[in-house]
């Protein structure tokens, strides 16, 4: 079916307590994993593009892809800006086709942030696109961090209260102890699962967690056997997105964890078959790993069999 927008599908998640998935996608195997694994699934799925991605495989063409695939699937595909920067990222994206996007103004203080979302939501809404907005600052909360530190870089649910109203975002990113990347973790994985249900009960609109890869360990270890390095890698475990949906969360953002099921079976195709050199052959298997890691979140999320 035609890309469609977030509305419906954030209402139903909203209601039923499930989340969706945002993967980010930046060429054509990627796209084809996440729609594949979506239709397996009989999932809805937000493929995403961020301002990197737009720059590496150009907005035409990435966006012409996945509208054409996604065409052909019969689930709800929504083509989403990860992280926009400003008003023109977003016009050029909604000018483009794609049917929701973010502006992630959290760097610059509450009232800068509010006239920058508000002024994405009101372009966005004429256009009949939902916005996500993003407050509080992602990263680790570490042991020997105070409370009055942890405050002021976490979401405060005050603060979102006044955010939501005043920006008329639809979704809000909040910032609860996850970071971007693979390295999310020093010990045990720390989210403030209680700040995510303080912030639900008062804005009651669809919540969304950044910085959930799981690096998963099997992924890792195999990185590692065929002749990569990331020591150190750690990200969210799989009960913690049961409890963040719980909790209130509604879409859950992943990046990472594609990245590395790719290069780990690139690696493993690369090591055991030295005399391949055709592209299809070395991407095909790369391929096929990121449609299983999507389709394990899809079935952790709540939303497999919700299209
Ligand atoms: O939030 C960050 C995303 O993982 C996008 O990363 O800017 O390298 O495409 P990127
Ligand atoms: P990860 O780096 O944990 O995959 O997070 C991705 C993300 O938040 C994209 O917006
Ligand atoms: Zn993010």
């Amino acid at each position: 079916m035609p890309l469609t927008t977030l509305e419906k599908v954030y209402a139903d998640a909203n209601e039923k307590y499930y989340a969706i998935g945002q993967f980010n996608v930046n060429n054509l195997e990627l796209a084809q994993a996440a729609l594949q694994a979506a239709a397996e699934l009989n999932s809805p799925i937000i493929m995403a593009a961020s301002t990197n991605a737009i720059k590496y495989a150009g907005l035409e063409t990435l966006t012409a892809i996945i509208r054409i695939a996604a065409e052909s699937t019969s689930v709800p595909v929504i083509l989403h800006l990860d992280h926009g920067t400003d008003l023109d990222d977003i016009k050029s994206c909604i000018t483009a086709g794609f049917t929701s996007v973010m502006i992630d103004a959290s760097h610059h203080p509450l009232d800068e942030n509010i006239r920058l979302t508000r002024e994405a939501a009101d372009y966005a809404h004429a256009h009949n696109v939902t916005v996500e907005a993003e407050l509080g600052r992602l990263g680790g909360i570490e042991d020997d961090v105070s409370v009055s530190e942890k405050d002021a870089l976490l979401t405060d649910p005050d603060e979102a209260e006044r955010f939501v109203e005043e920006s008329k975002c639809d979704a809000l990113a909040v910032a609860v102890g996850t970071s971007h990347g693979a390295y999310k973790f020093k010990g045990d994985a720390k989210i403030d699962f209680e700040r995510i249900r303080t912030i639900k009960g008062r804005l009651g609109i669809p919540l969304v967690l950044h910085g959930a890869s799981g690096v998963p360990q099997e992924l890792t270890a195999k990185i590692t056997q065929y002749g990569g390095s990331i020591p150190g890698a750690k990200g969210v475990p799989d009960d913690a997105y049961r409890t963040a949906v719980k909790c209130g969360i509604n879409k859950i953002n992943i990046d990472t964890d594609l990245r590395l099921a790719f290069t780990a079976a690139l690696r493993q195709v690369l090591s055991e078959h030295p005399e391949a050199f055709d592209p299809r052959k070395l991407l095909g298997p790369a391929r096929d790993a990121v449609k299983d890691i999507i389709k394990q979140k899809m079935k952790l999320f709540g939303s497999a069999d919700r299209a």
